[in-house]
């Protein structure tokens, strides 16, 4: 049985909602976390929303002298890895930080997982990986291919972990791809605190609602859609968060490596997204149309099957719990966790 779990990027948006659940579901949490995209104070939070202890450690993964200290320090049974650099357009200017990074913060962590003998993972990837897709709903046998640095970056390390799994007696992994994954956790305590001007979809309309900005910019309304803005599979991170958890309890239980979709199968164009954050919090959202960013795709939504028939997971909160709790957050954080 899985009882302790270290969590890299535990700090991190989808880390932090993960190191709740893990506490909740009484499994002992190591967080390691450089803040390099973080606060210290979102450990204080887990803390108070859990109730429960959690060791907290500064460190960049890729450091692989203070990463083995803390497998001395713990006797860990597996890892969720979500450390790394995620901005799309950052790592089409700096792609060697990216590849430096994530590259190196997969393979430090395995080393030191193999001379540990640790030998399950739980990876944080991405859609990003299926590129332009041919179809949709996207399944995990669909081509992959990507489109920026940062994709690329996914999925090389999907295909190192794929590889150190072939290499490793008794080794399970588990490459999740994450869909679009947006609100905050409902007791308003942790949510995402993007630098500066956000780039996603949810946290500038926060921002709008908030009044720190005007309005939001629609990238793009022809595309060949239903309104013609570009359409998404919009995830609660919560339901995100509790798909580490069953597929921790997969690799507990199964050797070899799988990827697995997180996804809710249902696509919301960018004007549905706007129209539930309205309806959700009572708030106007005005926008202008733009032109299309570049790198984006018209549609994007998973076929979630794999999800639920290997490990029994569904979404289970609607857009408009996404919008609500996002609202929440941003309310009650009007500075994000501000420190
Ligand atoms: N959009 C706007 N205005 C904005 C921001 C976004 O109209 O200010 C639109 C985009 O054009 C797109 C949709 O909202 O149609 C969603 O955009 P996001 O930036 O929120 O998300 P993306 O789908 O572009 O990217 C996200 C993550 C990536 C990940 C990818 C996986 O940010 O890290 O999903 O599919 F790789």
């Amino acid at each position: 049985m899985v009882k302790t779990v270290l969590v890299t990027g535990g700090a991190g948006f989808i880390g932090s909602h993960t190191c709740v659940e893990l506490l909740e579901s009484n499994i002992s949490v190591i967080c390691v976390d450089d803040l390099s995209n973080s606060k210290q104070s979102v450990v204080d939070r887990i803390k108070s929303i859990t109730g429960k202890e959690l060791s907290f450690h500064k460190l960049n993964v890729c450091d692989e002298t203070q990463l083995d200290r803390i497998f001395e320090m713990y006797d860990i049974d597996a890892v969720i890895h979500f450390a790394g650099y995620k901005a799309v357009g950052q790592s089409v200017e700096k792609p060697l930080m990216y590849y430096q990074n994530n590259l190196n913060s997969t393979i430090t962590l395995l080393k030191c997982m193999a001379k540990h003998n640790v030998n399950r993972i739980v990876f944080s990837s991405s859609a990003t990986v299926y590129g332009v897709p041919k179809v949709v709903p996207m399944n995990e046998t669909a081509d992959t291919w990507c489109t920026n640095p940062y994709g690329w970056t996914k999925y090389m390390s999907e295909q190192i972990i794929k590889d150190w799994c072939v290499a490793t007696p008794n080794a399970s992994a588990i490459l999740l791809r994450y869909f679009n994954p947006i609100g905050a956790h409902f007791s308003g305590l942790i949510g995402e605190d993007p630098n500066g001007i956000p780039n996603n979809l949810l946290p500038y309309i926060c921002q709008v609602a908030a009044g720190k900005l005007e309005y939001l910019r629609v990238f793009g309304d022809d595309y060949d859609t239903a309104d013609g803005t570009g359409v998404r599979d919009y995830i609660h991170v919560v339901d995100l968060a509790k798909g580490h958890l069953k597929a921790l309890e997969y690799i507990d239980a199964n050797k070899g490596c799988q990827c697995v979709n997180l996804g809710t199968g249902k696509g919301y164009s960018v004007l549905d997204v706007v129209k539930a954050y309205q309806t959700a919090c009572g708030i106007d959202i005005p926008y202008r149309i733009y032109p299309r960013r570049s790198g984006d795709i018209a549609t994007s939504y998973a076929d979630p099957k794999k999800a639920y028939e290997l490990l029994g997971w569904k979404a289970e909160r609607d857009l408009n719990d996404m919008c609500a709790s996002a609202y929440n957050w941003q309310k009650m954080n009007p500075n994000g966790y501000g420190d």
